[in-house]
């Protein structure tokens, strides 16, 4: 299993502490959550913040925007050394057109679902992604219950990935934590995201460690 904490559980007050445990931990990426204020009822941070921590992270970035018209910043975000973009599926018209830029830079593909939006809606795009993010929340906050259903999701979507032969991880976000993520773990996740269950926690490193050998 591969494990991406989420930043916006982190201590803002103490980001050079927060990311030197994220990069001393077995941690495999770093999640960041960028929020409009638009497209989910929250806003985050954004390229200020994410200018001061790409110098000092060293774990790949897998960057997740809640914002409308995510392709406006893909270059930013190459420049930055984003490893992973993730866009919404309810946020992109052209999400086909999205995706090919994404990897014209050089940057991993992902294309991320609201609980609303059903995993067929992936049927025509699910071999051009390397991911699929399956929000397990409503977007938007920290700290919310898990989405039950999204069980069943996870399941379809894998069933989708078997049946059309696609390369697709699977990565779920929201509400993961030591009761869900072996549930989440045996529908067939490939990613787990976490944020206060590990940055809330009194040893996040073992948190994460117990997260990736599931
Ligand atoms: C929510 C974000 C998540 C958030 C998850 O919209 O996309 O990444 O940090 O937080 P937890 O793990 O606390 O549910
Ligand atoms: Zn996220």
């Amino acid at each position: 299993m591969k494990v991406s904490p989420s930043l916006l559980a982190a201590d803002f007050m103490h980001l050079d502490a927060e990311i030197d445990m994220i990069n001393n931990s077995e941690a495999d990426w770093l999640h960041l959550d960028i929020m409009d204020g638009v497209f989910v009822p929250n806003i985050s941070f954004g390229f200020s913040v994410l200018e001061a921590i790409a110098p000092h992270c060293k774990k790949p970035m897998d960057v997740h925007l809640m914002i409308v018209e995510p392709e406006k910043y893909a270059e930013r975000l190459a420049k930055l050394g984003a490893h992973i973009m993730n866009v919404h599926y309810e946020a992109c018209i052209h999400l086909q057109r999205t995706i090919q830029h994404i990897h014209s830079l050089g940057m991993k593909a992902a294309v991320t679902l609201n609980p609303s939006t059903p995993v067929v809606m992936l049927q025509d795009i699910i071999c051009d992604v390397d991911m699929v993010l399956l929000m397990t929340v409503n977007p938007g906050f920290g700290g919310q219950a898990f989405i039950e259903h999204s069980i069943d999701k996870v399941k379809a979507l894998r069933r989708l990935i078997d049946a059309t032969g696609s390369k697709a991880l699977i990565e779920v976000d929201g509400g993961v934590n030591g009761k869900t993520a072996p549930r989440l773990a045996a529908a067939g996740v490939d990613v787990l995201v976490s944020g206060s269950y590990v940055f809330g926690a009194s040893d996040p490193y073992k948190v994460i460690k117990e997260l990736r050998e599931l």
